[in-house]
């Protein structure tokens, strides 16, 4: 769907504490690099976040500390916000679901659902404290765990076996407020029939992917979700944080947090256009049906933004003129793991956002994180990773291309843009590339595939170091000096190209190219016209300084080691001594094997069937690498076998032996082979 009017959320983080690593690549990061992208694109977008403000884990942090709810959410809401800020989001308006104007909002939806006989009341028996005269959320009441016996399980799960459990499940319940038994007693609550719309939700949904491509993951969620066939949901909970009920009856209960929290974006949009003294200009946003609204989360909020969220605004939109937009995509990506394992707070894994900014800018994490988001699988954070990306991509390749450029048109071209004489066929072959960066990188973007579409941009830089190099300035500044201003004059236009395309990703690094070329930040559609060549004759150029630092080693290792201290302490006792003997080794012969001939497996995706040579004989081996190599590829080639490997049989074909391969990125094998010319037979010590 093109659309001229965009609008964009991110999920509401909870003000229940700080937000990591693992967030930013989930939602934000995303989310981000998609405004940014639009804005360029001349699209009116209108991006919105916020803190979600409610919950029963608020009440026991506040709880815990001996404090107020508001006191929890004041405090992280300010500390997210400012990490937010020095993560560079480009959030039109940063809002909270405490705001009088949520709670309207929220409570306006609940109200007309009531009033129009949608909702159904069911009464019900919960928990009860009557020393301290409240119903007991799950999680405020423990006891016994009737599968493991742990005294302290909690009335939602037991943290000990893992079990999900109901209050009703536990042996010796108690109560986390006064420690008195509670009672059972009866609670009536509002009921949203979401079942009601299935079929809606799945038509709208298969829609919405025709039109624009919804990711598989997502798709799989929702269709587990309705293959189980939706429920009814309570809208209302015995508490009292939250959104209030204006009903009879509910006077001591409050809205479901998700049931708030989703209309959050809605209320956010209010809020920014208050703040705009144009009271009303969120509803050109959320009124009006050609708006294309983009909604990132990460994949835990799928079933709330792909079939509550929806259900809410068509219940709505049933009983109203004016129409909200549902969402017309609903990006959300895997989980990002750290160091290769879960984010814990309590286990102090990982690190929080802020604290890596008092530490590192925040265009290296960007770059980082944005080569590796969790798209499609779960992905890692590694110190190491993060080092290498920035140290061999961002400040090998593009802020190498930049420096080299500007410092020789500042030494060699008096410091301004050179004039351009005739282009030869390089000039012309660069040209095009240029031209067709934007339109590939952009086509990512829209696809919410901003991997491939960093990709894109980098090969340009990567490309534009080439040229340079090839085209050789420094010698024929000598030899045909109008030459060389042709390819400087060209080296220079291509630096606002990749400032253009890169200013998503990276905001800060591109603005600080677009200062040395001495030009303004990029603003209109500068994304369609990022590939022409812009820069006149004899403009003066800014002065060069380096875009990009480099990161020591011992920076890294310094953030790493804790880290490794905390896996080798935590690891499994081992069974005394997991190394093995150099005769251990020995056993395993292993050899130099050349490829004589190779195919692919029939009916079998992964696996290639190889011939190769040892010394005088030949062997069959069956390896999973077709993933990975063409066939024709390998012939003539040397792989290391493991030669005394037991002969096995996979898909019915003999392998005797195995070739040694080593993991790359994305699941890739990458083969060992010898580094110079080796005799087949050749022993591997
Ligand atoms: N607070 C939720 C979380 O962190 C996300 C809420 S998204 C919203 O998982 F749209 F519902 F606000
Ligand atoms: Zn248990």
């Amino acid at each position: 769907m093109d659309s001229a009017r965009i609008l964009i959320s991110a999920a509401l983080p909870y003000a229940n504490g700080p937000i990591h690593l693992g967030h930013l690549a989930g939602a934000y990061l995303p989310s981000d690099m998609y405004a940014r992208y639009q804005r360029l694109k001349g699209r009116d977008v209108l991006f919105v976040c916020g803190s979600d403000e409610h919950g029963v884990p608020i009440t026991i942090s506040a709880d815990r500390e001996g404090i107020t709810p508001q006191q929890v959410v004041d405090r992280y809401h300010a500390q997210n916000h400012e990490a937010f800020r020095a993560f560079d989001m480009s959030f039109d308006t940063y809002s909270r679901t405490s705001l009088p104007l949520h709670h309207e909002t929220a409570r306006s939806f609940l109200v007309d659902f009531h009033e129009r006989g949608i909702l159904t009341e069911k009464t019900e028996r919960h928990f009860y404290d009557e020393k301290a005269e409240m119903f007991l959320p799950d999680r405020y009441v423990e006891g016994t765990c009737p599968v493991c016996s742990s005294e302290n399980a909690r009335g939602d799960q037991c943290e000990q076996c893992g079990s999900y459990l109901n209050p009703s499940d536990l042996i010796n319940p108690r109560s986390k407020i006064s420690g008195g038994k509670p009672v059972f007693r009866e609670t009536a609550h509002l009921y949203f029939p979401l079942g009601k719309y299935q079929k809606r939700l799945e038509e709208y949904i298969a829609e919405r992917d025709k039109r624009d491509g919804w990711k598989e993951n997502v798709l799989s969620y929702c269709r587990s979700w309705f293959q189980e066939g939706l429920q009814d949901r309570a809208v209302t909970r015995d508490l009292d944080w939250g959104v209030r009920i204006p009903l009879k009856g509910y006077e001591k209960k409050v809205l479901y947090v998700w049931f708030d929290a989703v209309l959050g974006y809605v209320s956010a949009s209010k809020d920014w256009a208050q703040q705009q003294g144009k009271p009303h200009s969120w509803k050109h946003f959320w009124h009006d049906p050609s708006t294309k609204y983009v909604a990132f989360i990460g994949k835990d909020n799928v079933v709330f933004h792909c079939i509550v969220f929806p259900a809410m605004l068509m219940a709505w939109n049933d009983g109203h003129r004016e129409q909200f937009v549902l969402p017309e995509n609903v990006p959300a990506n895997e989980f990002l793991n750290f160091e290769g394992q879960k984010f814990s707070k309590s286990r102090g894994w990982g690190i929080d956002v802020q604290d890596f900014l008092e530490r590192f800018p925040a265009d290296p994490l960007r770059y980082y994180l944005a080569t590796a988001l969790p798209e499609y699988r779960d992905s890692d954070f590694y110190w190491k990773d993060f080092q290498a990306r920035n140290n061999n991509e961002l400040l090998a390749i593009l802020g190498n291309y930049v420096h080299r450029t500007l410092t020789f048109a500042h030494a060699r071209c008096g410091g301004v843009v050179p004039p351009r004489s005739a282009l030869n066929e390089h000039d012309r072959a660069l040209l095009e590339e240029v031209r067709k960066a934007p339109v590939t990188a952009g086509r990512y973007f829209e696809e919410y595939r901003f991997r491939d579409g960093l990709l894109e941009i980098m090969n340009l830089a990567r490309r534009a170091n080439k040229y340079f190099n090839d085209s050789e300035p420094w010698k024929s500044i000598e030899a045909d000096p109008e030459r060389c201003m042709t390819t400087i004059n060209l080296s220079l236009q291509l630096i606002r190209t990749l400032a253009i395309l890169i200013s998503p990703v990276c905001p800060s690094t591109s603005g600080r190219m677009m200062a040395m070329l001495n030009l303004e930040a990029p603003g209109g559609n500068a994304w369609d016209h990022a590939g022409e060549l812009k820069l006149q004759e004899q403009h003066t150029l800014g002065t060069p300084t380096p875009i990009v630092s480099r990161i020591e080693d011992d920076v890294i290792e310094k953030e790493r080691e804790p880290f490794a201290v905390k896996e080798a302490a935590e690891a499994s006792p081992q069974p005394e001594d997991s190394h093995i003997s150099i005769d251990d080794f020995k056993k395993i012969d292993l050899r130099v094997a050349r490829v004589i001939a190779c195919e692919k497996v029939e009916d079998a995706k992964k696996l290639l069937k190889l011939l190769v040579r040892l010394d005088g004989e030949e062997r069959q081996v069956v390896a999973g690498i077709a993933e990975s190599y063409d066939p024709t590829d390998l012939v003539g080639k040397s792989v290391v076998l493991v030669a005394n490997l037991k002969p096995a049989k996979i898909r019915g074909l003999v392998s005797q032996g195995m070739i040694l391969a080593a993991a790359a990125d994305g699941g890739r094998l990458v083969l060992v082979m010898p580094e110079s010319e080796t005799d087949p037979g050749a022993s591997v010590r």
